[in-house]
């Protein structure tokens, strides 16, 4: 059996250096604990500055009350604070530091130095620390009211640690997120965050207010159903997880859209006068205006979203300029397909209607398989067609009957079956209102149907079939059955194409598809396994194998 080990005392270096990396874990928290100093000795203005995300260097700079120099040799000690003075003090202290420990912990996995001035100094006062020791003698020079504090080489000794912190990108990310912190919740301080040598990325000014702070941070509220964030994912709700994380995307993308546009209605512009007598080189006039120049960097496409394909046909001009009238023309359409085409009213002129669908083959939806109906229509979160929009009736088509039918007799019976039909619909009033938001009132006039997708309306010429296919498709029975039963017949009316579609339409019609049915799919298509063998799904290309292709050119 082994000999039980021997127990010893740490060296106290090792104990700090522990303590150190349990305070400090990456750049932003060591940038967080000297901003808590800064504002601890009422500063007004702070400005940061960082190389290599905060790993290679980080300084700050305030204009506090700085430290009294012959303070500076214990300064980086732990438990050293002007802070706390007794336990009790804890109970009214009002500054963010209080265990004299920040200081010292930076010290022990960095090279720091100080620099600072009291007002009542003559001049500022140097010194660089090591292990929470002074390196060397204090030196005095010229600075500032104020501290400023430089720390090189964070980690230097803790090498597993610097090699966890992934990316210089990354931790600068971080930085900004304590800035951006701090600087809302004290917007009478001016905070100014830079890399080294580099513009600002960050600056408030000591007289902005939290809401102008904001802006310039570029932050957003979202208020969300708590039902949609998962916020059991961090153990200090560092960070939660959104449910319909890509319709939020969305939504947000629209917002911003949206208010960027509403401000470009008026617009300052400065431009430079020509010098007289100067005349346009043609050099500049080309770079100017050659805009159309794709540079080969940019002709990998990676995303839908970066470019589109269309781009690099010769058509794509004349397409980008139809689209904005696309989009116009697509809403003009529906909206008219919407007035003229319903014809439905559940009651008994409505029997008329559902009859003209009864003689109607119903039509076979190609591919109906290929829309997973029950994530549309769950995702897609039901809503309305405009609910006081109700669809107008219009005069049923005799002449149709008539050619059709033979006997009265027939027409009486199928009237009939109409009317069963239509009580079926009604008997279920409540049910398909709460569950599918497909609205009827006690007429049995149809106020409002299913929205399966924003931005695309049926071909309404499909309705009363749809409505036919509801009594007899749908199992009324079982729940589960019923949603399945009643999500397909509802995505079969969807996906119903307008067989009287003129050219133009046709237009409109591409353009729905790819802006909002096949963005949809992206979102919510979740394809069974089967349509891979089944031919449902056939892989055109990959985005590796292209590359290789494309090296070889
Ligand atoms: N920017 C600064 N301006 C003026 N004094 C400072 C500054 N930074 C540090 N000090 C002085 O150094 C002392 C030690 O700082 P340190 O951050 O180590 O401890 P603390 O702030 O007192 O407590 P904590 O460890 O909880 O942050 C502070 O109490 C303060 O007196
Ligand atoms: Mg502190």
């Amino acid at each position: 059996m082994a000999e039980p080990g021997i127990i010893r005392k740490l060296d106290e270096n090792v104990v700090n250096r522990i303590a150190a990396g349990e305070i400090v874990q990456r750049p932003a928290n060591a940038l967080k604990e000297l901003i808590e100093n800064s504002l601890d000795a009422n500063a007004t203005n702070i400005i940061i500055t960082v190389k290599a995300g905060g790993l290679k260097y980080l300084q700050i700079q305030d204009n506090g009350t700085g430290i009294r120099h012959d303070n500076l040799d214990i300064v980086c000690e732990r438990f050293t604070t002007s802070k706390l003075q007794q336990y009790e003090d804890l109970q009214e202290i009002s500054t963010y530091g209080f265990r004299g420990e920040a200081l010292a912990s930076i010290s022990y996995i960095s090279h720091l130095t100080i620099l600072t001035k009291t007002a009542a100094d003559k001049c500022a006062y140097k010194a660089s620390y090591e292990n929470g020791k002074l390196k060397g003698p204090i030196k005095a020079c010229a600075g500032n009211n104020g501290t400023q504090i430089t720390v090189e080489d964070l980690f230097y000794n803790v090498l597993a640690r610097k090699k966890s912190l992934r990316s210089a990108t990354e931790e600068y990310s971080h930085i900004m997120e304590v800035v951006g912190g701090y600087a809302i919740h004290n917007s009478h301080v001016g905070f100014t965050l830079k890399k080294f040598g580099e513009n600002t990325d960050i600056k408030t000014s000591i007289k902005s207010t939290v809401v102008e702070n904001i802006r310039i941070l570029k932050l957003f509220f979202l208020k969300l159903d708590p039902r949609n964030v998962d916020v059991n994912v961090h153990p200090t709700k560092h960070e939660v997880q959104f449910l319909y994380e890509e319709q939020i995307i969305d939504k947000i993308k629209s917002c911003i859209e949206a208010k960027l546009l509403s401000c470009n209605s008026s617009r300052v512009m400065y431009t430079q006068a020509r010098l007289p007598g100067a005349t346009m080189v043609d050099e500049i006039i080309k770079k100017t205006t050659d805009g159309a120049k794709i540079y080969a960097k940019d002709l990998v496409r990676v995303s839908s979203d970066t470019q589109k394909i269309d781009k690099f046909f010769q058509i794509a001009s004349k397409r980008n300029e139809n689209e904005t009238n696309n989009a116009k023309e697509t809403e003009k359409i529906v909206s008219e397909e919407i007035k003229d085409k319903p014809i439905v009213q559940i009651n008994d002129e409505a029997s008329d209607i559902l009859e003209n669908s009864l003689i109607e083959e119903p039509k076979e939806i190609k591919g109906k398989e290929k829309w997973n109906l029950h994530t549309a229509v769950e995702q897609a979160n039901i809503t309305y067609i405009d609910p006081k929009e109700s669809f107008k009736t219009r005069t049923f088509k005799y002449e149709r009957v008539e050619t059709k039918l033979t006997s009265v007799k027939q027409l009486r019976e199928m009237c009939e079956v109409a009317k069963q039909m239509t009580l079926l619909l009604l008997s279920k009033k409540e049910m398909l209102f709460e569950y599918f938001s497909l609205e009827m009132n006690a007429d049995g006039e149809l106020l409002a149907l299913p929205l399966l997708l924003d931005g695309h309306t049926p071909f309404m010429g499909a309705l009363p079939t749809y409505l036919v296919r509801l009594v007899t498709e749908v199992n009324w029975d079982s729940e589960k059955e019923c949603f399945d039963t009643f999500c397909r017949q509802t995505a079969i009316f969807y996906s119903q194409p307008n067989p009287d579609s003129i050219q133009e339409t046709q237009k409109s019609e591409e353009w729905k598809q790819e802006h909002v049915i096949f963005p949809a799919i992206r979102r919510n298509f979740l394809p069974p396994n089967r349509f891979v063998t089944n031919g449902v799904i056939l892989q055109i290309a990959n985005l590796s194998d292209l590359y290789k292709v494309f090296e070889r050119c």
